[in-house]
């Protein structure tokens, strides 16, 4: 699909162009109306002042989706005039924001997980063109142009998460990091188990011990600029079966999306060297898979990570805090500016937060702001949670020195946080901010995204705003 602009009007484009044309009715509402030569769908966009940055949003995708319910190829917006859309909408946004959201929901609208699908004899439906209209300039045509990069990282990110587990590896999601940055200027390493076990990775190397696909530890490295890196570490698990403690049959199902913090990774680095961001950005990608094999890890057992803590497993399903333990101390070796890890780390953040927003928890508080903040301009949305000293007990080792849940019934508590709390045990020791980004709750698109069924992308546009930002 294509992105065009136009200083002509609507009016002047070919008749082949469907007319999207905006009324003030319910959301839901979608209509194919012929009027003479012409054909126009028309869009519900609700009350004209309620329109605001989150609406327009969803609103720019349902245009993808009405287009390809009627099979229109191409349609053509006035994108500038349409002062019902655009009066209220103007408020708090810039017309970047406004043009470079656009295109980002365009282009995350028109991707489906079709991969594994039989072709239709006459194709799958396709759009081919969005026409925008109206008066527009080098800024905001060259803000469209960054978002449908950041949008095409988005639709690859969730391309990878919706692999199925047994297709995905994590030697493959280490090739596939590779792919995703093929004629870049980053550089891809990956350590192989014996290599991990050499290093004293015993958490990462633990937690892949049930699976005859051994772990495999990759570091990505875009040099941008030759300041301290961002480091953003991706949880990838590429199938959580629970492990020993193997999952109930209801909670198994989407386990192959277990490693989206690692492709949400993987690709925000790509799209910082597509961009050519003057960035120093680092990738970290723990990656195993979760199996109650002959020789898995077990509850009871204790694991001695990288940092030299030692951890006890009271739970092998709560395996995601383990394997980011050995990424956030191999971090250290950077000397970082600032970590982030972005992780499917509980399901308790989809009872806190519902599937709208990712849960955010750090100890930095200038951090976290940041974070909301671009969390909002993006479309990622994020809510912070404490991470008090007050919760610090729970993760206190009794046999080790951290123990990987609290045991028994106050494991059901605040899991969000506990599992936050593990992870600050081991990103204590660096010397820089850390923010902890748990995206359960948004792994897969929620049903008033307007997106396909599947893998969300979340928060690869969060995290490229967030190093567009860093200075
Ligand atoms: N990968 C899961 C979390 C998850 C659940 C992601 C649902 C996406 C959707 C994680 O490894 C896990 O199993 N967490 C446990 C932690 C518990 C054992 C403390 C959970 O949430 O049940
Ligand atoms: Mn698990
Ligand atoms: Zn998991």
């Amino acid at each position: 699909m294509k992105l065009t602009f136009s200083k002509k009007t609507i009016n002047d484009a070919p008749k082949d162009y469907v007319r999207i044309r905006f009324v003030e009715e319910d959301k839901g509402v979608k209509r194919l109306v012929r009027e003479g030569s012409f054909t126009m769908i028309e869009l519900g966009m609700g009350k004209p002042e309620e329109m605001n940055a989150r609406r327009f949003i969803t609103l720019c995708r349902s245009i993808v989706r009405a287009a390809k319910q009627f099979k229109a190829k191409k349609i053509v917006i006035q994108f500038d005039r349409t002062p019902a859309l655009f009066k209220h909408l103007s408020k708090g946004t810039t017309p970047e924001w406004v043009s470079r959201a656009a295109a980002e929901s365009f282009v995350m609208a028109n991707h489906e997980f079709l991969s594994y699908k039989t072709k239709p004899k006459d194709g799958w439906p396709e759009l081919s063109e969005i026409l925008l209209c109206g008066a527009s300039s080098p800024s905001i045509e060259g803000a469209a142009k960054r978002g449908e990069i950041v949008a095409e990282a988005v639709n690859a990110t969730r391309e990878l998460s919706n692999t199925p587990g047994g297709d995905m590896t994590p030697v493959g999601l280490a090739k596939a990091a590779k792919a995703a940055v093929k004629g870049l200027p980053v550089s891809v390493q990956t350590l192989n188990r014996a290599q991990m076990e050499k290093l004293g990775m015993g958490a990462l190397v633990g937690v892949g011990k049930g699976s005859p696909h051994g772990p495999t530890f990759t570091v990505m490295e875009y040099r941008g600029s030759s300041a301290a890196p961002i480091v953003l570490a991706g949880k990838g698990i590429t199938f959580d079966s629970g492990g020993l403690n193997l999952k109930p049959s209801a909670s198994i199902y989407e386990m192959h999306m277990d490693m989206s913090g690692a492709a949400a990774v993987i690709y925000a680095v790509a799209a910082a060297a597509r961009l050519k961001l003057k960035k120093h950005v680092i990738a970290l990608i723990p990656s195993a898979e979760n199996m109650p094999g002959a020789d898995a890890y077990r509850p009871g057992d204790i694991l001695k990570s990288l940092s030299g803590k030692t951890i006890e497993v009271l739970d092998t399903d709560a395996e995601g805090r383990i394997v980011l333990a050995d990424a956030l101390t191999y971090a250290k070796r950077f000397k970082p500016a600032v970590v982030i890890d972005v992780a499917t780390l509980t399901g308790a953040v989809l009872i806190a937060l519902g599937l709208q927003a990712s849960g955010l928890l750090t100890r930095d508080d200038a951090l976290a702001e940041t974070l909301e903040k671009v969390g909002e301009e993006s479309g990622d949305y994020v809510w912070r949670l404490p991470l008090w000293d007050e919760y610090e007990d729970a993760v206190k080792g009794t046999f080790g020195d951290v123990k990987n849940v609290p045991g028994g019934a106050s494991s059901r508590y605040g899991g969000v946080i506990n599992g936050a709390m593990f992870l600050w045990q081991f990103a204590k020791e660096l010397d820089c901010p850390w923010a902890h980004l748990d995206i359960a709750s948004r792994m897969t698109a929620a049903p008033g995204d307007e997106l396909a069924q599947g893998a969300a992308g979340a928060p690869v546009r969060l995290l490229i705003r967030f190093i567009e930002q860093w200075t």
